[in-house]
Formats: C-alpha cells, sequence, structure tokens
C-alpha cells in the first residue's frame, strides 16, 4: 500500500510529539497500519527554528492552504488548539474528504456535533483520542471496551496541569504561581493556562467523557466548573488530617432525574487509588453495570504521551477502522438521547466547609443550629487554635450528603453571622465507592 501522508496544523508540544513517535517507532507502526505513516508537512506561525535531525524530513509551512488543500496529504492532524481558526481549517479539511485526528477538546466540546454531522456528509473520520487525558487510551475503552455496559457513573483526574500544581503544593509545600510556571515549561499547560487552573479544560473533557458514556450531545454548558485556584495549603493539610486527599475531578453521574456534569476540587478517601494519582497523571474511573468498576491510569499531558495517542488515531484512520466501526460518539447517531441536565442546586453531595470564626462561646452552637435547621447532619469536625495573638480559629466540618440548594443557604447565613469572617471555603466531598 502506499504511503499515507499526513499533514500537521501546528507544530508545538503536540505536533512535533506526534512526529517524532512516528519517526521514531515507523517500522514497528506501519507493521500495525498496514503502510507507511509520513508526517511531511506542518503549519506554523513562525518557520524560524530548528527542529531535531529526527524532524528534519516535515516541511514547515505558514499557509494553510499548502495542507488543506494538497490532494497528497489524505490525514490532516489538528495540534493548533483554540476555537478559530480551527475550527474552520478543520471543517475546510474534512469538506475535502480528509480523514482528521485532533487533540483539541475546546473545539470538540464546543463545535463536534456540528464536525461530525460535516464528517458523515463527506464520509470521512474525525477522531480524537488526544482530546482527553492525554496518553490514556479512554475514549477508545469507554467506545468500544465498555459498548456491552450501561455506565452509572465516571469520575476523572482529566488535567494533568491541576494535578501537577495540588501535587507539588502538597508535598513539596511550593506556590501554587511557581508550579504553574513549571507545568508551562513542560509543555502541560494550555495556551491560556487559567483554561487549566479554573476548570474549564477538564470541563472540555467532562464533556466529550459524559457524551461517549451515556449517549447523549455533547453538552459543554450545561458543566457546573469550579478550578483550584482557591484551594490554599491549609485545605490540602486539613483533608489529609481527616483521611482525605484533595483532587480536582472532573464527575458526570446519571441519576433517574437526570446528568449531573461537574468538574470541582473533591475531598476523596486517601484509600482509593484515585486519590493517588499524582503529578501529571491522570486517571479515569468508570463505574458501569456489567463489569463493575474499571480505572484507566496514564500521563495526561505532554508531547510524547499526547502523541501517543493521535498516532493511535492515525493508525485507526489508515485501518478504516472508525467510519467502518465506531459512531464519532460511540453511539448511532439516531439514537443520540435528549435526556435533561441537573442544576448544580440539585447535585446532592458531601462537604468539606472550612469556616472562619470568632474564638468565643457559642459559635459552634449557632453554626450546628443553622446547618440542622437545613437537615444537615455533621460527620466531622476539627478545630483548631488560633495564631498566636489573633482571636479567629478556623473551623472545618465535614458533612454527610446534602442537596447543593440547602448547602448553598446553609452557607449564606453562616457567613451573616457577626462572628464568622470572610467567605466559607466549601470543597466537595465524594466517597467513590
Ligand atoms: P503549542 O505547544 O502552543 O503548539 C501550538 C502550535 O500551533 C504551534 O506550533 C503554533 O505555531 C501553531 N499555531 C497556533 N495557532 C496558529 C495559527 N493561527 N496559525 C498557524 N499555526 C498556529 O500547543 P500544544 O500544547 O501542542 O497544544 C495543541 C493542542 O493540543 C491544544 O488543543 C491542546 O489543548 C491540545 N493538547 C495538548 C496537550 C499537551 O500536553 N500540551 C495534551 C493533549 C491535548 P508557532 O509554533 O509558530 O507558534
Ligand atoms: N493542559 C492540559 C492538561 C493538556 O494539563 O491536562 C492535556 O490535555
Amino acid at each position: 500500500m502506499k504511503p499515507v501522508k499526513i499533514g500537521l496544523l501546528g507544530f508545538g508540544t503536540v505536533g512535533q510529539g506526534t512526529a517524532t513517535v512516528l519517526a521514531r517507532n515507523a517500522a514497528e507502526i506501519s507493521r500495525r497500519a498496514g503502510c507507511e505513516l509520513i508526517a511531511c508537512k506542518a503549519l506554523v506561525r513562525n518557520t524560524d527554528r530548528e527542529l531535531p535531525a529526527m524532524l528534519s524530513h516535515v516541511e514547515l509551512v505558514t499557509d494553510p492552504a499548502s495542507i488543506l488543500d494538497d490532494p497528497e496529504i489524505s490525514v490532516v492532524v489538528e495540534a493548533m488548539g483554540g476555537d478559530e481558526p480551527a475550527r474552520d481549517w478543520l471543517l475546510r479539511a474534512v469538506g475535502n474528504g480528509k480523514h482528521v485526528v485532533t487533540a483539541n477538546k475546546a473545539l470538540i466540546a464546543q463545535f463536534g456535533d456540528e464536525i461530525f454531522a460535516a464528517a458523515r456528509k463527506t464520509g470521512v473520520d474525525v477522531a480524537y483520542e488526544a482530546a482527553v487525558a492525554g496518553g490514556i487510551p479512554v475514549i477508545k475503552a469507554i467506545r468500544e471496551g465498555l459498548a456491552g455496559n450501561r455506565i452509572n457513573w465516571l469520575a476523572g483526574i482529566i488535567n494533568g496541569t491541576s494535578n501537577f500544581i495540588l501535587t507539588e503544593m502538597r508535598d513539596k509545600g511550593r506556590d501554587f504561581a511557581d508550579v504553574l510556571t513549571e507545568a508551562q515549561a513542560l509543555g502541560y499547560a494550555e495556551a491560556d493556562p487559567t483554561f487549566d487552573v479554573e476548570g474549564i479544560d477538564a470541563a472540555h473533557k467532562l464533556t466529550i467523557l459524559a457524551s461517549i458514556a451515556f449517549g447523549v450531545p455533547l453538552n459543554f454548558d450545561a458543566v457546573y466548573t469550579e478550578g483550584i485556584s482557591e484551594i490554599s495549603r491549609d485545605d490540602t493539610a486539613f483533608a489529609e488530617e481527616l483521611g482525605y486527599r484533595i483532587k480536582h475531578l472532573g464527575m458526570a453521574r446519571k441519576t433517574e432525574a437526570g446528568i449531573e456534569l461537574r468538574v470541582h476540587p473533591t475531598l476523596i478517601p486517601e484509600r482509593r487509588l484515585i486519590a493517588n494519582v499524582d503529578g501529571v497523571m491522570n486517571a479515569v474511573l468508570v463505574h458501569a453495570d456489567a463489569v463493575g468498576p474499571t480505572l484507566y491510569y496514564g500521563a495526561g499531558a505532554g508531547a510524547e504521551p499526547t502523541g501517543s495517542s493521535v498516532v493511535a488515531d492515525i493508525v485507526d484512520v489508515v485501518r478504516g477502522a472508525n467510519s467502518a466501526r465506531v459512531p464519532h460518539l460511540g453511539f448511532q447517531f439516531e439514537t443520540l438521547a435528549d435526556t435533561p441536565m441537573l442544576a448544580q442546586s440539585e447535585v446532592e453531595t458531601a462537604f468539606y466547609l472550612r469556616i472562619t470564626a470568632e474564638d468565643q462561646p457559642g459559635v459552634m452552637a449557632d453554626i450546628s443550629r443553622i446547618l440542622a435547621s437545613k437537615e444537615i447532619s455533621i460527620e466531622a469536625i476539627l478545630q483548631k487554635e488560633p495564631d498566636p495573638g489573633s482571636t479567629r480559629v478556623p473551623i472545618i466540618l465535614l458533612t454527610r450528603k446534602i442537596r447543593e440548594g440547602s448547602m448553598d443557604s446553609a452557607i449564606a447565613e453562616i457567613e451573616s453571622l457577626a462572628t464568622i469572617h470572610g467567605k466559607i471555603m466549601r470543597i466537595r466531598v465524594e466517597s467513590l465507592g
């Protein structure tokens, strides 16, 4: 079979990681694909750079047409990021009958339905394994490996940058900003790192995971999103004293009332495997009816781990595996369900609360009275000594499960007490049992 020529839109961390894996493992990959796969051109903004010898065969170009309209190129890899012009160019590639492989979760989560519809028209593949959890083949696992199951819920550490920051803060007491700078230097972070630390990147990934798990259209706007920027070293230490780890978690759960979609910092019992997933590693725990719980673990970001997923997609596309066998979201398009998405106020979960209070009698009684009036039960209390010279103490509470709307009104009432200072820190708690 003739070699397959690949054009890359973007030649940064992911683009170069992909070309490196293709070049270094060329013989092994061609035995798998049935033909040679060659990364021949890469689109960049600035061609003034020196490439390693292994990538010297890749021609750097600045005109997208030289890839999108090149009849020799049959597979386009989108590794640029962002909404536009990535969406426009990807649709043009699809319109020109080229298969597309993308690592861009923002694009799939927001415009996937449009892109898949265009691909169905021209009969090409759009593959996106690298868009979720870097090097972990979790899209393939859920869409194909779990095809016999009804999925109940899934929970994942799906942003490598956030997990790296939380781990370094906990283990080495490092500052948030300092670790974020390192994550950027290592190529883990998004071009705009607020996407990582404010949970938007994880929300993009959760949108995709929920669609392939439950067979619903992509619904990014329905995801409740909180990042890690408010987590302090104190919260990390208090959580550990109570036997928990704080992880930034994406959760999708199917309930009788609808689907919960949420991304936020979460206290997880430290004995759970997923609580021990550290650094840039990601993990996705899927709970399904036939198989029970399964856990997928691996590098969540970085050049070659992500390149590994992109190359796997290219091999699938070249084998003709996807379009023939696997619908884009794993379920036949006409059967995608119109299941309602739950508002966050309807979600039931347990909570960690850190309250800064005056160190005086009666404060705890007031807090307990307000919680009891909303039927919120306290599971554990941790009360610390005030710092020398201060009259304020942190009070840490763990509650039992309660509807989030009830917790919102309890927090508002407690914050209005004269003996309470500032905002109450609230972190959700999941047992993941
Ligand atoms: P990156 O290192 O910043 O690389 C982006 C590349 O795209 C650069 O080569 C850049 O050109 C090129 N580019 C961007 N806009 C362009 C434009 N308008 N015209 C021409 N070229 C353009 O980004 P990355 O980390 O590889 O991420 C790329 C995508 O992969 C993103 O969607 C990201 O979310 C996703 N992803 C990243 C990782 C990771 O670990 N980094 C993992 C999974 C998925 P110049 O070099 O000339 O600036
Ligand atoms: N910025 C992303 C992360 C890249 O840190 O997880 C991988 O998708």
